[in-house]
């Protein structure tokens, strides 16, 4: 087995994310398979129905007060920045919903993945998490070249978390967590535009006491996971939330509001759903 899936680590290791603005023509026939091959790209255009990808990720801090209140949460200590929620493509249809995955498919990245990919759902062990987003998400990326297995999947979600470092871009801006300082979407825009495109978005949901909690935001990318593909609307997307979901109350998360404030508010490990009080 492991003979097998060492060509794999070899083809993975050359995933790194700065290179993929290097387009040299081996890149371009590892993603999209040989030019001179008509009836493989026929086939892949046929396949692929999807044009962009939202890559998703959250902020524990205000996590919890997305879900409603019998939701059971928890932060495991180890969690203090953005954590994956996903990688969708957008509108994609007639994927394989065939293709199950197995803890072992993931295995040499389960410490990575637990580390940023957990689960925060007490109910929900973090596998099934990452099973669930793989047989919703992953199997109709899976149409492109380099995401189609699980673990090649799960290894350029990984290498997208490493490369959008939002904690650390918004520290170096002086935008830190606090249950004090309101923010505004446009000071924040402003850090993050220039990293993670023009077009991504932040969300926000209303706490008990209706301040406005940032908690997740949304990286649109093209298929070769360079930023600023047009996806227009993410409608679907939240219809699909909302299903994926299951009994997530959901409906209360919108984009963070352009002209008021809203909190970036600290993790709280002990009291996950009342950083602030
Ligand atoms: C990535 O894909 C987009 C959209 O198809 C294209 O405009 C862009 O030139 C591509 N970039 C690279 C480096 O291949
Ligand atoms: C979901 O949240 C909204 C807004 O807080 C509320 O009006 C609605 O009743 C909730 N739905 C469920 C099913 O809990």
């Amino acid at each position: 087995m492991w003979s097998s899936v060492l060509p794999l680590l070899v083809a993975l290791s050359l995933l790194q994310l700065p290179d993929y603005t290097a387009a040299t023509q081996d890149w371009q026939d590892y993603k999209y398979g040989r030019q001179d091959s008509k009836t493989e790209l026929h086939d892949k255009k046929h396949f692929c129905t999807w044009k962009c990808l939202l890559f998703t990720l959250q902020w524990p801090g205000a996590f919890c007060q997305s879900l409603d209140e019998e939701t059971l949460c928890r932060i495991p200590p180890s969690i203090n920045s953005w954590t994956i929620h996903g990688l969708w493509p957008v509108r994609a249809f007639r994927c394989c919903k065939c293709w199950p995955m197995f803890q072992s498919d993931v295995q040499e990245l389960e410490a990575e993945l637990t580390e940023h990919w957990p689960s925060l759902l007490q109910t929900q062990p973090s596998f099934h998490f990452w099973r669930d987003e793989w047989e919703k998400h992953g199997v109709c990326a899976a149409c492109v070249e380099g995401m189609n297995s699980p673990l090649r999947y799960f290894q350029i979600c990984l290498k997208l978390r490493g490369h959008f470092d939002i904690h650390k871009l918004l520290e170096d801006a002086g935008i830190t967590p606090s249950c004090e300082r309101p923010y505004k979407v446009a000071e924040v825009r402003q850090v993050l535009a220039p990293h993670l495109g023009d077009k991504h978005e932040i969300q926000c949901v209303t706490d008990d006491k209706d301040r406005e909690l940032w908690f997740q935001v949304k990286i649109p990318l093209s298929q070769n996971l360079t930023t600023g593909c047009d996806h227009h609307s993410d409608a679907d997307w939240d219809v699909a939330s909302g299903r994926r979901a299951g009994r997530r109350n959901v409906s209360d998360r919108h984009p963070c509001p352009p002209q008021g404030a809203f909190y970036y508010v600290p993790i709280d490990h002990q009291r996950p759903r009342r950083p602030c009080g």
